[in-house]
């Protein structure tokens, strides 16, 4: 893994890309204070990037791992050429389990496996066409959803979004960050607030400085003013992204979205949540079978490394939960949209795909 500095990022900032035979992953544990690029090729250290955090959010999860399946190939191919289908599972089986939450990364994995079949000779090639596939239709995806999201989205309106569904978190664009960037183009939006998101500070960090670069206007506000704040002024819609959606509508997100959406129904605040087909999960029947990450503690007892919970203090830490299908109002996806999602909508517009 090398290390390199960038000095000019640009919009459209990639967190993921693929240059020279490497997989180049944008360190979003440094953002925004600073712009670090590092380089892998060993599928090994991407599952191990993909649990650090350095590239986070679902779809960007996903299409890391698309392309680290080119690299696990690439070295299972150079130690045996005759079976490196049998040899690239160990290194796809620590990619799989990196992060349990996110279907979007074991989607990308199975959609990469289904090519091996029919590869003749060095796999390479043939799997880099598919994972660029894979991360240009996320693209794809992205602005469709922004499009289909931001037809819902009246003049004037304020809305609150939490941790990072931008293009930092997917191939590019966004999900909920998608939505807003086109309703702000077509001249809807008035303001935006980003809950910080304790604990890895995603809202801080990182949407405040995507929207920033595009001149919406942001405020940061803390997870515990969310409610406060749509008490006091007039908020018409949460906008977030997903991590997985069941095949009943409920929905796994960054921590602190189920009481944005407990504080959104009390308040009358719509709920609109955006994630690509990729993050649909129909062999999931509720919420309560999605595989919630619980990550170290030290993250939650801990400011900036240093200790501020008691000594043996213990400590709970969810990475994502669950916000039922009924405090939903509507998933957009690339595929359409689902009003006041349940088992049936959704099984009436994604059974077939
Ligand atoms: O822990 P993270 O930063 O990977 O969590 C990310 C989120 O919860 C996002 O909202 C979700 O992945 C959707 S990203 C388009």
């Amino acid at each position: 893994m090398t290390i390199y500095n960038s000095k000019n990022i640009t919009e459209p900032f990639a967190a993921v890309k693929w240059e020279s035979g490497k997989l180049i992953l944008l360190d979003q544990r440094k953002l925004p204070a600073e712009n670090i690029y590092l380089e892998y090729d060993l599928a090994s250290e991407v599952a191990k990037a993909i649990k650090d955090m350095v590239v986070r959010g679902a779809p960007a999860i996903g299409i890391a791992a698309a392309y680290a399946v080119v690299l696990a190939a690439r070295s299972a191919y150079q130690s045996s050429a005759d079976n490196w289908r049998e040899i690239i599972n160990t290194e796809l089986e620590l990619l799989s389990n990196s992060r349990p939450t996110a279907v979007n990364l074991n989607w990308a994995i199975a959609k990469m496996r289904q090519g091996f079949d029919s590869i003749e000779g060095d796999p390479e090639t043939a799997l880099l066409e598919m994972a660029i596939r894979i991360h240009d239709e996320d693209i794809a995806a992205n602005h469709e959803m922004g499009r289909l999201g931001a037809e819902l989205i009246k003049p004037d309106s304020q809305i609150i979004t939490h941790c990072n569904a931008g293009a930092l978190a997917t191939g590019g664009y966004g999900t909920a960050l998608g939505v807003i960037r086109t309703a702000f183009k077509n001249g809807l939006v008035k303001q935006v607030y980003s809950s910080e998101t304790r604990p890895w500070m995603q809202g801080a960090r990182l949407t405040s400085w995507e929207l920033q670069q595009d001149n919406i206007p942001v405020n940061l506000v803390i997870d515990s003013a969310v409610s406060s704040l749509m008490q006091s002024s007039d908020i018409d819609w949460l906008i977030v992204g997903s991590d997985r959606i069941a095949a009943n509508g409920d929905v796994a997100n960054k921590i602190g979205t189920y009481s944005h959406a407990v504080s959104a129904k009390y308040h009358g605040v719509k709920v609109m949540v955006v994630a690509p087909f990729s993050t649909v999960d129909m062999q999931i029947k509720s919420g309560k079978d999605i595989p919630i990450e619980y990550r170290n503690t030290e993250e939650i007892t801990d400011f900036n490394e240093v200790r501020v919970a008691p000594n043996d203090m213990q400590a709970i830490n969810p990475a994502f939960d669950i916000t039922p299908a009924k405090l939903v109002d509507v998933i957009v996806t690339e595929e359409g949209i689902v009003q006041d999602p349940d088992a049936e909508k959704m099984l009436a517009i994604f059974g077939k795909i």
